[in-house]
């Protein structure tokens, strides 16, 4: 049973009411009917109907509704539900007198001129902003009349702003003919762009609607930014003025989601009677989203308050017009300051190259430039590192007491001594070597010397996510012996220019582990930064054995760096190892000698450790 069966039932339960008389035509419904099914624009939605009434004329009780008014609210509202479409309205109006426009009479220029003024409001607001607002859109013919008027008295005002705010917010009227008109003086002329299909049901035609390749009077620059300003009052055509100009990507939408209304409404008496039915006959398939605004409404990029929309508006215009320097200091950070100083170039100019392309062109707002910046960043560059980020001030030095010293270093570090005196250490991030400088003793006293008179030993990195590489040069001597300096690694450092070698330290706070004993690292895809800096200078000199997963391929500490003025911070890799040998480890990750699953890494160290110095006892 259909939806419509349901309605003309339901219609008829009303009729058990049993008025004396029944006070209108029995074929009202079925006249009704017929205009819905000749003339509503989603004849698709009424499949069914004609069955429907046919089976239910017969029964008659509803009309026995003796008032034109009650009736025909309580066919509003069945008609509504059943198609589902709030357009639709039966109406009972005795004295109602079909509105004819006149014919625009040939009005005097200084009249003409007044009814432009009063229906158009104009304004350059501060920063060179183009403000125009329109409450009702003009056909084409009677633009055909005041067009150069129209482009003497408003356009050629707007066309030397550097952007323009379009106010649609209180416009509730206008004539589908001037769609392409509105459209096309924000679109280029070629190629002639679909920019809208209209389906016209009492013809059964559809019309495509083409920008145009010729106008009055000059075009905006695409390149300029357009904002359209809606309100819950935004209807009709203004509604599809602002859908297009969203959908073709040329404008951002800010304010209310609009009324949803529809391209064409036209009211049909019934009869020669005095109900009248209220109807789309036309509706607006976009030929981009395949969609349309009608009944849902248009739905802002912004949304936000009508009363809100236009200081909203302001403030996204002005942070793009900051977006060129914007892109460009960052370029140019990148080129002077990325650690790998042909990969930085590189990077650089495809920035600008997506700058010229207008892909920065619809940020509404810092946080989603940010958001646009990192990720074209990281998919440009292949770094993870290379980004944008808050510049969190340093905490200021907690001061701690010896004893929550203690504390802190005991949750930090794990310790552990295996069977056949197997030493385990894990900690999880590299501290920084002038904070940890005063506290090596306490380390010392607490961690190291848990693990330093074992026969080997095992490093856990797998949860290490890096930290500054200040003390890693100290770390590493622990595992080398003091009587001769050994070359870590050489640092390259991109701004400065210049190269430093990483070497092992003279002097250290309590005993060296010594570069005899057995070490085995254990890694995990997590383990970056810093951490990787140790696995990559361990397995390069062969002083440990890597097991485990290949490591984040993360970067050196990034350094931050603000972009000009605008608040915004890149974060950007500086430093990198030495490549004289061919490639480190940034971005790719160290590769473990043993491959091992990170749950399983521990297990596999133990019983290699085990049965090298199990066996030898
Ligand atoms: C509308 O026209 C198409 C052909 O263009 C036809 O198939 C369809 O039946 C017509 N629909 C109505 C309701 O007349």
């Amino acid at each position: 049973m259909s939806k419509t069966y349901f309605l003309v039932t339901s219609l008829l339960l009303l009729g058990d009411f049993s008025f004396l008389h029944a006070s209108f035509s029995p074929s009202l419904i079925e006249d009704m009917a017929k205009i819905v099914m000749d003339n509503y624009c989603s004849p698709e939605k009424l499949v069914g109907m004609k069955e429907d009434i046919a089976s239910a004329t017969s029964n008659t009780e509803v009309l026995n509704i003796p008032e034109g008014e009650l009736l025909a609210s309580v066919l509003s509202s069945g008609v509504q539900t059943t198609v589902s479409d709030p357009r639709l309205k039966v109406s009972y109006e005795p004295n109602y007198v079909p509105v004819v426009h006149p014919e625009m009479p040939p009005l005097p220029a200084e009249q003409l001129v007044a009814v432009l003024q009063s229906s158009i409001k104009l304004d350059i607001l501060e920063g060179n902003i183009g403000y125009l607002r329109i409450d009702h859109i003009l056909g084409e013919e009677v633009a055909d009349k005041v067009g150069p008027l129209l482009v003497e008295l408003v356009w050629n005002k707007i066309l030397p702003t550097s952007a323009l705010i379009f106010d649609l917010r209180y416009t509730s009227s206008g004539d589908i003919s001037g769609i392409p008109y509105i459209v096309s003086y924000f679109t280029e002329a070629e190629p002639v762009i679909h920019i809208d299909s209209i389906y016209d049901r009492p013809s059964n035609t559809t019309t495509k609607l083409l920008s145009m390749s010729t106008l009055l009077g000059k075009r905006y620059s695409v390149t300029k930014p357009l904002i359209i300003l809606t309100s819950k009052n935004t209807k009709d055509i203004a509604e599809d003025v602002a859908y297009c100009l969203q959908s073709l990507k040329r404008a951002t939408i800010v304010g209310e989601k609009t009324a949803g209304g529809s391209v064409k409404v036209d009211k049909v008496k019934v009869g020669d009677t005095d109900f009248y039915i209220t109807l789309p006959t036309a509706k607006s398939i976009n030929p981009i989203t395949g969609s349309t605004w009608e009944i849902t409404g248009v739905t802002p990029d912004v949304e936000v308050s009508a009363e809100d929309a236009l200081a909203t508006s302001i403030r996204i215009i002005n942070l793009r017009v900051q977006v060129p320097a914007i892109i460009e200091e960052s370029a140019s950070l990148i080129a002077n300051n990325y650690a790998f100083e042909s990969v930085g170039m590189d990077v650089a100019d495809k920035l600008r190259e997506l700058l010229a392309n207008e892909e920065f062109s619809t940020v509404v707002c810092k946080e989603d430039l940010e958001t646009k910046l990192s990720a074209d960043l990281k998919t440009i560059s292949g770094d993870k590192s290379l980004k944008t980020t808050t510049n969190t001030p340093a905490l200021p030095p907690m001061e701690y007491s010896p004893e929550m010293y203690i504390e802190l270093i005991k949750i930090s570090f794990h310790t552990d001594v295996f069977e056949n005196n197997i030493g385990y250490l894990r900690f999880d991030m590299f501290g920084d070597f002038e904070e940890v400088k005063p506290v090596a003793q306490i380390i010392v006293e607490h961690v190291w010397n848990k693990v330093v008179n074992t026969d080997a030993m095992i490093v856990d990195l797998r949860n290490n996510l890096g930290g500054p590489t200040t003390a890693i040069a100290g770390f590493c001597s622990y595992f080398f012996d003091g009587d001769k300096q050994i070359l870590l690694d050489k640092l390259y450092d991109r701004p400065s220019g210049t190269t430093t070698e990483l070497l092992t330290l003279p002097e250290l706070t309590g005993i060296r582990y010594g570069s005899k004993k057995s070490l085995i690292i254990l890694t995990s895809k997590a383990t970056a930064g810093a951490a990787e800096e140790f696995v990559y200078i361990m397995k390069k000199l062969g002083r440990a054995m890597i097991i485990g997963e290949t490591t984040a391929g993360a970067s050196h500490p990034p350094k931050v760096f603000p972009v000009g003025k605008s608040n915004i911070f890149l974060s950007i890799p500086t430093v990198h190892s030495d490549t004289s040998a061919g490639p480190a480890w940034e971005g790719a990750g160290v590769q473990p000698h043993i491959p091992a699953a990170a749950d399983a890494a521990l297990e596999v160290a133990k019983g290699i450790f085990n049965k090298h110095l199990g066996g030898q006892q």
